[in-house]
């Protein structure tokens, strides 16, 4: 298969139930994971636009669910299934959900 122009990796970690930072699995990722793999099929973006991923931590716990776009270097935060039609409509054309994108003040935050 040929490289994708963008990889979107969906932090899948799981935590233990009740540790302090929490994971993006507890807050839904498995599901955001999937219907974006779904998703980014079905608009026909699998084979040349885009990749999605599972990923480890991000280390970004407390703005899960995180998912980092590469090359384009940026991570969406706060992500929830509702969202995913949104991210796989900018994936087409080429641009981002700009409310999803952490910013560098949330990045601090870890
Ligand atoms: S658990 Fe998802 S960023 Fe750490």
């Amino acid at each position: 298969m040929p490289q994708r122009e963008r990889y979107l990796f969906v932090c899948t970690n799981r935590r233990a139930p009740g540790h302090e930072k929490g994971s993006c699995a507890e807050r839904g990722s498995e599901v955001v994971h999937q219907a974006l793999k779904e998703q980014v099929k079905a608009r026909g973006l699998g084979k040349v636009e885009a990749r999605v991923c599972a990923s480890s931590c991000l280390d970004q716990c407390t703005s899960g669910v995180t998912i980092l776009v590469e090359p384009d270097h940026f991570l969406y935060g706060h992500v929830m299934l509702a969202d995913v039609p949104e991210i796989v409509e900018n994936l087409a054309c080429g641009s981002r959900v700009e409310r999803l994108v952490l910013t560098a003040a949330e990045l601090e935050k870890g």
